[in-house]
């Protein structure tokens, strides 16, 4: 496939058309125009639920159950506080930042296939939407208590749809969430049992039914990976696969064998710019996908340890340490990270990188740091091939 095809496809016209699309983004580092910044008003906590064990961080506590319903204005508050300081950064870096609508995150679901007694959040959009080219895309998701997660977007993604006919809007198919589409055993398993399975790649969701959440999606240029994991099944990679090879892109995907609960890429593959992945020293990428890269001339750098360990971080906050590379880019060189993270903020600058800090932790507890709370709707740039040397993880995982 040539990459002419792929301009072509994709709606991308370059210099051909100098307009830019009002959709418009080839991967995660080219200059931010604008993003969506979640809101965490009416966030509920995580329900408990076949994709889901919400645990309580830090020292154990005999007795203590993990809370359930609308978390407490104070705590929202405090995370709300943080985004808006964030849209406050953004907007000075002369990037047009949306917000998302809220729901009433506290109803209940009952669908034909599952029930559960509350829902979650819009902190989020990482998670639920991706920008792929012109084509805002709209993942199936993984957990029941996320299923209509869609819905604050909406609005925000009707209005892009209407304003510039070049912007192709798809929503992947939505999975039953039924009983059977997971497989609860996971949760039961020893550390012993996940270490001798490791190179299974079986997580809480089967592999019946096309399962996948967004930010298990990276970008770089026309090529795509994505992460088999808790929330990305194999079917959801072929859906992907399916979908967007047409369309130009090649997908690849990516394994970290030593993640035992991964979900979600970006606090484990983090590219920087053309030729730099952050990477996770905990969770290194399988050896022939490393090869894959470094044939191609792509260098890893691992993340230095986060400014705290895991029992450290909010009490109940479901992500790892690891939030501390979950970084936003502004442009090739300039990184939005965690204030607290002040051994990154050395490295990155060490690498030639603007480092601009925010508070970021009292958000975390709603899903994630600076890369998952938001949705880079457009960057300047269009589709390039960073991979011309080494093809052959693209004939091997075919
Ligand atoms: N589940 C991953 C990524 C979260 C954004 C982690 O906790 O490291």
């Amino acid at each position: 496939m040539s990459l002419t095809a792929s301009v072509t496809d994709t709606g991308y016209r370059g210099a051909a058309n100098p307009a830019p699309t009002l959709v418009n983004a080839w991967n995660e580092w080219d200059p931010l125009e604008e993003v969506v910044v979640g809101r965490a008003d009416g966030a509920c906590f995580d329900p408990a639920e076949p994709g889901c064990r919400p645990q309580i961080r830090g020292p154990r506590q005999p007795g203590a159950t993990f809370p359930a319903g609308t978390k407490p204005t104070e705590v929202t508050d405090r995370a709300n506080e943080e985004l808006d300081n964030l849209v406050a950064v953004l907007e000075s870096l002369g990037v047009t930042v949306r917000r998302p609508d809220v729901l009433d995150f506290s109803r209940s679901l009952r669908t034909p296939t599952f029930e559960v007694p509350t829902q979650y959040c819009s902190v989020c959009p990482r998670d639920v939407v991706i920008t792929l080219g012109n084509q805002i895309l709209e993942a199936t998701m993984s957990r029941r208590a996320r299923f209509f997660e869609y819905l604050p977007y909406r609005k925000l993604i009707r209005e892009y749809w209407n304003r510039d006919p070049r912007v192709s809007w798809t929503a992947a198919p939505k999975p039953s969430m039924a009983d059977d589409m997971y497989r609860e055993e996971f949760w039961e398993y020893t550390l012993d049992e996940r270490f001798a399975r490791m190179h299974d790649f079986e997580f809480c969701v089967g592999q019946e039914e096309p399962v996948f959440d967004a930010a298990d999606i990276t970008r770089m240029g026309r090529d795509l990976f994505v992460q088999e994991s808790m929330t990305t099944n194999r079917p959801g990679i072929a859906w992907l696969r399916r979908e967007l090879e047409p369309r130009g892109f090649r997908v690849h995907a990516v394994h970290f064998p030593l993640d035992f609960f991964p979900s979600h890429l970006d606090c484990t593959f983090v590219p920087l710019r053309p030729g730099l992945v952050l990477t996770n020293p905990d969770r290194p990428i399988r050896d022939d996908e490393a090869a894959f890269f470094v044939d191609n001339g792509w260098e890893f750098l691992d993340a230095p340890e986060a400014s705290c360990s895991n029992d450290e971080m909010p009490k109940y906050c479901q992500s790892s340490r690891w939030l501390s590379m979950n970084l936003l880019s502004v442009t090739p060189d300039t990184v939005i990270c965690e204030r607290s993270e002040v051994d990154l903020h050395r490295m990155l600058r060490g690498r030639g990188f603007e480092v601009i800090t925010v508070p970021f932790r009292n958000v975390y507890e709603f899903g994630g740091s600076l890369h998952c709370a938001t949705w880079d709707v457009r960057r300047t740039g269009g589709p390039e091939d960073y991979f011309t040397i080494a093809d052959h993880m693209i004939a091997a995982d075919h």
